[in-house]
Protein backbone atom coordinates (compact mmCIF):
# COMPACT_ATOMS: atom_id res chain seq x y z
CA UNK A 1 0.00 0.00 0.00
CA UNK A 2 2.57 2.58 0.67
CA UNK A 3 5.13 1.51 -1.62
CA UNK A 4 3.40 3.59 -4.62
CA UNK A 5 4.18 6.39 -2.86
CA UNK A 6 7.47 5.91 -1.85
CA UNK A 7 8.76 4.34 -5.11
CA UNK A 8 8.87 7.58 -7.55
CA UNK A 9 10.85 9.34 -4.32
CA UNK A 10 13.22 6.46 -3.85
CA UNK A 11 13.69 6.50 -8.15
CA UNK A 12 14.13 10.20 -8.01
CA UNK A 13 17.81 9.08 -6.43
CA UNK A 14 20.55 7.19 -6.76
CA UNK A 15 20.09 3.84 -6.66
CA UNK A 16 22.68 2.92 -3.85
CA UNK A 17 21.63 6.09 -1.79
CA UNK A 18 18.00 4.66 -2.48
CA UNK A 19 19.02 1.35 -0.80
CA UNK A 20 20.54 2.98 2.17
CA UNK A 21 17.61 4.86 3.12
CA UNK A 22 15.24 1.75 2.92
CA UNK A 23 17.64 -0.55 4.99
CA UNK A 24 18.44 2.64 7.89
CA UNK A 25 14.17 2.80 7.23
CA UNK A 26 13.87 -1.01 7.38
CA UNK A 27 16.35 -1.05 10.60
CA UNK A 28 14.86 1.89 12.54
CA UNK A 29 11.21 0.50 12.17
CA UNK A 30 10.68 -3.17 12.13
CA UNK A 31 7.38 -2.49 12.75
CA UNK A 32 7.08 -0.86 8.63
CA UNK A 33 7.50 -3.98 7.88
CA UNK A 34 4.40 -5.10 9.45
CA UNK A 35 2.43 -2.63 8.39
CA UNK A 36 3.71 -3.11 4.77
CA UNK A 37 4.14 -6.50 5.04
CA UNK A 38 1.66 -9.72 5.07
CA UNK A 39 1.35 -12.49 7.06
CA UNK A 40 2.36 -15.90 6.78
CA UNK A 41 -0.61 -18.93 5.83
CA UNK A 42 0.89 -22.25 7.26
CA UNK A 43 -0.56 -24.28 4.01
CA UNK A 44 2.62 -22.74 2.34
CA UNK A 45 5.42 -24.08 4.58
CA UNK A 46 7.68 -26.46 2.78
CA UNK A 47 10.79 -28.33 3.90
CA UNK A 48 14.08 -27.72 1.83
CA UNK A 49 16.66 -29.70 2.84
CA UNK A 50 16.65 -29.61 7.00
CA UNK A 51 15.12 -26.16 7.12
CA UNK A 52 11.48 -25.49 7.11
CA UNK A 53 10.81 -22.20 5.00
CA UNK A 54 7.53 -20.36 5.92
CA UNK A 55 6.26 -19.45 2.43
CA UNK A 56 8.08 -20.74 -0.75
CA UNK A 57 9.69 -16.68 -1.82
CA UNK A 58 12.76 -15.86 -0.07
CA UNK A 59 14.98 -12.99 0.14
CA UNK A 60 18.20 -13.02 -1.86
CA UNK A 61 21.42 -12.38 -0.89
CA UNK A 62 22.65 -8.93 -1.37
CA UNK A 63 19.63 -6.75 -0.11
CA UNK A 64 20.52 -6.88 3.82
CA UNK A 65 23.91 -7.52 3.36
CA UNK A 66 25.29 -6.83 6.59
CA UNK A 67 21.61 -8.35 8.25
CA UNK A 68 20.52 -5.22 10.10
CA UNK A 69 17.52 -4.89 9.25
CA UNK A 70 16.11 -8.96 8.91
CA UNK A 71 13.43 -8.42 11.91
CA UNK A 72 11.62 -5.75 9.02
CA UNK A 73 12.44 -8.40 6.09
CA UNK A 74 10.85 -11.25 8.80
CA UNK A 75 7.15 -9.39 8.57
CA UNK A 76 7.35 -8.84 4.64
CA UNK A 77 5.92 -12.19 3.46
CA UNK A 78 9.55 -13.67 2.61
CA UNK A 79 9.52 -17.55 3.54
CA UNK A 80 13.43 -17.34 4.20
CA UNK A 81 15.60 -14.52 4.59
CA UNK A 82 19.42 -14.45 3.12
CA UNK A 83 22.19 -11.94 4.36
CA UNK A 84 25.72 -11.35 3.08
CA UNK A 85 27.62 -11.77 1.35
CA UNK A 86 29.73 -11.73 4.55
CA UNK A 87 33.36 -11.71 4.32
CA UNK A 88 35.58 -12.03 6.97
CA UNK A 89 37.25 -8.67 7.44
CA UNK A 90 34.60 -5.31 6.53
CA UNK A 91 35.65 -4.67 3.01
CA UNK A 92 34.42 -0.82 1.20
CA UNK A 93 33.60 -2.72 -1.98
CA UNK A 94 34.13 -1.04 -5.54
CA UNK A 95 33.68 2.77 -6.30
CA UNK A 96 30.79 4.32 -6.59
CA UNK A 97 28.53 4.67 -8.64
CA UNK A 98 27.91 1.09 -8.65
CA UNK A 99 24.38 0.43 -8.96
CA UNK A 100 22.24 1.30 -12.17
CA UNK A 101 18.70 0.61 -12.94
CA UNK A 102 17.15 -0.13 -16.41
CA UNK A 103 13.49 1.11 -15.39
CA UNK A 104 12.02 0.01 -18.63
CA UNK A 105 13.50 -3.67 -18.49
CA UNK A 106 12.65 -3.78 -14.81
CA UNK A 107 16.18 -4.64 -14.33
CA UNK A 108 19.32 -3.30 -12.27
CA UNK A 109 22.87 -3.95 -12.81
CA UNK A 110 25.46 -3.78 -9.89
CA UNK A 111 29.35 -3.95 -9.50
CA UNK A 112 29.12 -3.71 -5.42
CA UNK A 113 32.37 -6.10 -4.68
CA UNK A 114 30.91 -7.30 -1.65
CA UNK A 115 30.64 -4.02 0.87
CA UNK A 116 29.63 -5.20 4.19
CA UNK A 117 30.78 -5.12 7.58
CA UNK A 118 32.98 -8.44 8.11
CA UNK A 119 32.21 -11.45 9.77
CA UNK A 120 32.37 -10.02 13.56
CA UNK A 121 29.60 -7.09 13.29
CA UNK A 122 27.13 -9.18 11.21
CA UNK A 123 28.01 -12.31 13.66
CA UNK A 124 26.23 -9.51 16.83
CA UNK A 125 23.09 -8.85 14.66
CA UNK A 126 22.20 -12.66 13.71
CA UNK A 127 23.22 -13.32 17.53
CA UNK A 128 20.19 -10.94 18.24
CA UNK A 129 17.79 -12.01 15.81
CA UNK A 130 15.18 -14.57 16.75
CA UNK A 131 12.33 -15.07 14.34
CA UNK A 132 10.68 -18.36 12.95
CA UNK A 133 11.76 -17.24 9.46
CA UNK A 134 14.92 -19.01 8.81
CA UNK A 135 17.96 -17.17 7.99
CA UNK A 136 21.04 -18.24 5.70
CA UNK A 137 24.30 -16.58 5.62
CA UNK A 138 26.45 -16.49 2.00
CA UNK A 139 30.02 -16.22 2.73
CA UNK A 140 32.46 -14.71 0.20
CA UNK A 141 35.94 -14.40 0.67
CA UNK A 142 37.52 -10.98 1.12
CA UNK A 143 38.85 -9.65 -2.46
CA UNK A 144 42.42 -9.38 -1.16
CA UNK A 145 42.77 -13.07 0.16
CA UNK A 146 44.19 -15.89 -1.83
CA UNK A 147 42.38 -19.14 -2.75
CA UNK A 148 43.99 -20.96 -0.06
CA UNK A 149 43.57 -18.48 2.46
CA UNK A 150 39.54 -18.06 1.41
CA UNK A 151 39.19 -21.86 2.56
CA UNK A 152 40.34 -20.55 6.09
CA UNK A 153 38.28 -17.83 5.79
CA UNK A 154 35.02 -19.53 4.96
CA UNK A 155 35.45 -22.45 7.50
CA UNK A 156 36.07 -19.54 10.25
CA UNK A 157 32.96 -17.62 9.11
CA UNK A 158 30.88 -21.01 9.14
CA UNK A 159 32.05 -21.98 12.80
CA UNK A 160 31.16 -18.41 14.21
CA UNK A 161 28.12 -18.23 12.84
CA UNK A 162 27.07 -22.01 13.19
CA UNK A 163 24.51 -21.62 16.10
CA UNK A 164 23.19 -18.49 14.85
CA UNK A 165 21.69 -19.53 11.09
CA UNK A 166 20.05 -22.10 9.23
CA UNK A 167 21.77 -22.83 6.55
CA UNK A 168 25.09 -21.41 4.47
CA UNK A 169 25.64 -20.41 1.34
CA UNK A 170 28.93 -20.31 -0.56
CA UNK A 171 29.29 -17.68 -2.94
CA UNK A 172 31.88 -17.91 -6.20
CA UNK A 173 29.73 -16.15 -8.63
CA UNK A 174 29.78 -12.90 -8.09
CA UNK A 175 30.98 -11.06 -11.33
CA UNK A 176 32.81 -8.01 -8.96
CA UNK A 177 35.65 -9.84 -6.81
CA UNK A 178 38.44 -10.08 -9.73
CA UNK A 179 39.17 -14.03 -9.96
CA UNK A 180 36.07 -14.77 -7.88
CA UNK A 181 34.15 -16.61 -10.70
CA UNK A 182 37.71 -18.79 -11.14
CA UNK A 183 36.96 -20.65 -8.35
CA UNK A 184 34.01 -22.35 -9.67
CA UNK A 185 37.12 -25.29 -10.70
CA UNK A 186 36.61 -28.40 -9.22
CA UNK A 187 39.80 -28.75 -7.89
CA UNK A 188 39.27 -25.98 -5.55
CA UNK A 189 35.58 -26.99 -4.69
CA UNK A 190 36.70 -30.46 -3.68
CA UNK A 191 39.33 -29.16 -1.06
CA UNK A 192 36.69 -26.20 -0.01
CA UNK A 193 33.96 -28.77 0.41
CA UNK A 194 36.08 -30.94 2.15
CA UNK A 195 36.91 -28.57 4.28
CA UNK A 196 33.57 -26.83 5.08
CA UNK A 197 31.68 -30.25 5.69
CA UNK A 198 33.77 -30.84 8.23
CA UNK A 199 32.98 -27.35 9.98
CA UNK A 200 29.27 -27.46 9.86
CA UNK A 201 26.16 -29.56 10.25
CA UNK A 202 23.84 -26.76 8.79
CA UNK A 203 22.60 -27.14 5.58
CA UNK A 204 25.31 -25.81 2.58
CA UNK A 205 24.47 -24.19 -0.49
CA UNK A 206 27.13 -23.20 -3.78
CA UNK A 207 25.81 -20.58 -5.39
CA UNK A 208 26.69 -20.59 -9.00
CA UNK A 209 26.72 -17.77 -12.07
CA UNK A 210 24.16 -17.97 -15.37
CA UNK A 211 27.17 -17.62 -17.42
CA UNK A 212 28.81 -21.24 -17.18
CA UNK A 213 28.44 -23.79 -20.08
CA UNK A 214 26.08 -26.65 -20.03
CA UNK A 215 29.19 -28.82 -19.17
CA UNK A 216 30.26 -26.94 -16.26
CA UNK A 217 26.90 -26.92 -14.60
CA UNK A 218 26.77 -30.44 -14.98
CA UNK A 219 29.98 -30.84 -13.55
CA UNK A 220 29.08 -28.57 -10.58
CA UNK A 221 25.93 -30.22 -9.97
CA UNK A 222 27.71 -34.26 -9.88
CA UNK A 223 30.32 -32.19 -7.58
CA UNK A 224 27.60 -30.99 -5.22
CA UNK A 225 25.77 -34.33 -4.88
CA UNK A 226 28.93 -35.84 -4.11
CA UNK A 227 29.79 -34.14 -1.72
CA UNK A 228 26.28 -34.15 -0.10
CA UNK A 229 25.46 -30.48 -0.23
CA UNK A 230 22.09 -29.62 0.80
CA UNK A 231 22.12 -27.94 -2.73
CA UNK A 232 22.95 -25.25 -5.32
CA UNK A 233 21.28 -21.95 -5.56
CA UNK A 234 21.23 -20.71 -9.68
CA UNK A 235 21.52 -17.74 -10.73
CA UNK A 236 23.79 -14.71 -9.24
CA UNK A 237 23.84 -12.01 -11.74
CA UNK A 238 24.80 -12.17 -15.07
CA UNK A 239 27.46 -10.22 -17.58
CA UNK A 240 26.35 -7.81 -20.15
CA UNK A 241 29.46 -6.41 -21.05
CA UNK A 242 28.02 -3.72 -23.39
CA UNK A 243 25.86 -2.35 -20.83
CA UNK A 244 28.90 -2.14 -19.03
CA UNK A 245 31.04 -3.48 -15.33
CA UNK A 246 29.54 -5.96 -12.55
CA UNK A 247 26.07 -8.10 -13.08
CA UNK A 248 23.14 -7.60 -14.71
CA UNK A 249 19.71 -8.86 -12.56
CA UNK A 250 16.08 -9.15 -12.80
CA UNK A 251 13.58 -9.48 -16.09
CA UNK A 252 17.05 -9.71 -18.74
CA UNK A 253 18.37 -12.45 -16.59
CA UNK A 254 15.05 -14.71 -16.56
CA UNK A 255 16.07 -16.47 -19.57
CA UNK A 256 19.87 -17.09 -18.75
CA UNK A 257 19.00 -18.01 -15.31
CA UNK A 258 16.12 -20.06 -16.11
CA UNK A 259 18.34 -22.07 -18.90
CA UNK A 260 20.57 -22.99 -16.10
CA UNK A 261 17.53 -24.22 -13.74
CA UNK A 262 16.05 -25.95 -15.89
CA UNK A 263 18.96 -28.20 -17.19
CA UNK A 264 20.19 -28.39 -12.92
CA UNK A 265 16.80 -29.94 -12.81
CA UNK A 266 17.21 -32.27 -15.82
CA UNK A 267 19.86 -33.93 -13.47
CA UNK A 268 17.71 -35.31 -10.77
CA UNK A 269 20.40 -35.44 -8.61
CA UNK A 270 19.88 -35.72 -4.84
CA UNK A 271 19.86 -31.37 -4.34
CA UNK A 272 17.67 -28.64 -3.71
CA UNK A 273 17.52 -26.32 -5.90
CA UNK A 274 16.52 -22.70 -4.78
CA UNK A 275 15.77 -20.66 -7.92
CA UNK A 276 17.02 -17.17 -8.35
CA UNK A 277 17.30 -14.33 -11.16
CA UNK A 278 14.52 -12.79 -12.86
CA UNK A 279 11.55 -14.25 -10.99
CA UNK A 280 9.11 -11.48 -11.02
CA UNK A 281 5.38 -13.35 -10.47
CA UNK A 282 3.55 -16.73 -9.50
CA UNK A 283 3.80 -17.81 -13.46
CA UNK A 284 7.95 -17.82 -12.82
CA UNK A 285 7.32 -20.16 -9.62
CA UNK A 286 4.76 -21.84 -11.63
CA UNK A 287 7.16 -22.85 -14.22
CA UNK A 288 9.99 -23.62 -11.79
CA UNK A 289 7.41 -26.07 -10.03
CA UNK A 290 6.55 -27.48 -13.06
CA UNK A 291 10.89 -28.39 -13.93
CA UNK A 292 11.12 -29.86 -10.46
CA UNK A 293 11.73 -26.84 -8.38
CA UNK A 294 10.45 -25.80 -4.85
CA UNK A 295 11.70 -22.60 -3.75
CA UNK A 296 12.63 -19.25 -5.10
CA UNK A 297 14.10 -16.29 -4.02
CA UNK A 298 13.33 -12.29 -5.18
CA UNK A 299 15.88 -9.33 -5.31
CA UNK A 300 15.42 -7.11 -8.54
CA UNK A 301 11.37 -7.56 -8.52
CA UNK A 302 11.27 -6.23 -4.89
CA UNK A 303 12.88 -3.10 -5.67
CA UNK A 304 10.66 -2.81 -8.86
CA UNK A 305 7.08 -3.89 -7.24
CA UNK A 306 7.88 -3.83 -3.57
CA UNK A 307 5.98 -5.69 -0.17
CA UNK A 308 3.05 -6.45 -2.62
CA UNK A 309 5.06 -9.16 -4.96
CA UNK A 310 5.14 -10.90 -2.06
CA UNK A 311 1.44 -10.72 -1.11
CA UNK A 312 0.08 -11.32 -4.95
CA UNK A 313 2.76 -14.76 -5.31
CA UNK A 314 1.43 -16.10 -1.58
CA UNK A 315 -1.70 -15.21 -2.85
CA UNK A 316 -2.06 -17.01 -6.20
CA UNK A 317 0.00 -19.69 -4.01
CA UNK A 318 -3.16 -20.31 -1.98
CA UNK A 319 -5.39 -19.97 -5.17
CA UNK A 320 -3.57 -22.84 -6.81
CA UNK A 321 -3.84 -24.98 -4.25
CA UNK A 322 -7.58 -24.48 -3.53
CA UNK A 323 -8.36 -24.68 -7.56
CA UNK A 324 -6.53 -28.29 -6.94
CA UNK A 325 -8.08 -29.05 -3.94
CA UNK A 326 -4.33 -29.68 -2.38
CA UNK A 327 -4.15 -29.40 1.68
CA UNK A 328 -0.71 -27.55 1.26
CA UNK A 329 2.42 -27.10 -0.67
CA UNK A 330 4.13 -30.15 1.12
CA UNK A 331 1.24 -32.37 -0.49
CA UNK A 332 1.65 -31.05 -4.01
CA UNK A 333 5.30 -31.59 -3.74
CA UNK A 334 5.48 -34.76 -2.72
CA UNK A 335 2.68 -35.82 -5.32
CA UNK A 336 4.61 -38.44 -7.54
CA UNK A 337 3.99 -36.20 -10.67
CA UNK A 338 4.05 -32.51 -10.13
CA UNK A 339 3.34 -32.11 -13.78
CA UNK A 340 -0.09 -33.93 -14.01
CA UNK A 341 -0.95 -31.23 -11.95
CA UNK A 342 -0.30 -27.46 -13.73
C1 LIG B 1 22.52 -4.67 -5.83
C2 LIG B 1 22.68 -6.15 -5.75
C3 LIG B 1 23.60 -6.70 -4.84
C4 LIG B 1 23.77 -8.08 -4.77
N1 LIG B 1 24.65 -8.60 -3.87
C5 LIG B 1 24.78 -9.95 -3.76
C6 LIG B 1 25.65 -10.51 -2.80
O1 LIG B 1 26.28 -9.81 -2.01
N2 LIG B 1 25.78 -11.86 -2.77
C7 LIG B 1 25.08 -12.69 -3.62
O2 LIG B 1 25.21 -13.91 -3.54
N3 LIG B 1 24.23 -12.17 -4.53
C8 LIG B 1 24.07 -10.83 -4.61
N4 LIG B 1 23.20 -10.31 -5.53
C9 LIG B 1 22.51 -11.24 -6.47
C10 LIG B 1 21.11 -11.63 -6.00
O3 LIG B 1 21.14 -12.33 -4.78
C11 LIG B 1 20.43 -12.48 -7.07
O4 LIG B 1 21.15 -13.69 -7.23
C12 LIG B 1 20.35 -11.79 -8.42
O5 LIG B 1 20.07 -10.41 -8.26
C13 LIG B 1 19.29 -12.41 -9.33
O6 LIG B 1 18.02 -12.30 -8.73
P1 LIG B 1 16.94 -11.16 -9.14
O7 LIG B 1 16.84 -11.17 -10.62
O8 LIG B 1 15.68 -11.54 -8.40
O9 LIG B 1 17.51 -9.87 -8.64
C14 LIG B 1 23.01 -8.93 -5.62
C15 LIG B 1 22.09 -8.38 -6.52
C16 LIG B 1 21.91 -7.01 -6.57
C17 LIG B 1 20.91 -6.45 -7.56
Amino acid sequence: MLYPFIKPLLFSLDPETAHHLVINLARLSPTLGRLSGIPLSPELSVKVGNVEWKSPVGLAAGLDKNAEALPFFAQQGFGALECGTITLRPQAGNPRPRMFRYPEENSLRNAMGFPNAGLLKIARELEHFESEIPVGANIGKNKDSTPEESIDELSVMMATLEDDVNYFVVNVSSPNTPGLRALQEKSYLSELFKELKSTSKKDLYLKIAPDLDDAKVIELTKLASDFKLAGLIATNTTIMPERGAGGISGELLLNRSRKIRKLILAQQAPLELIGVGGISNFQDVLEFWKDGGKVVQLYTSYVYQGPSILKKINQDALSFLKKHQLKNLEEFFSQRSIRDFV
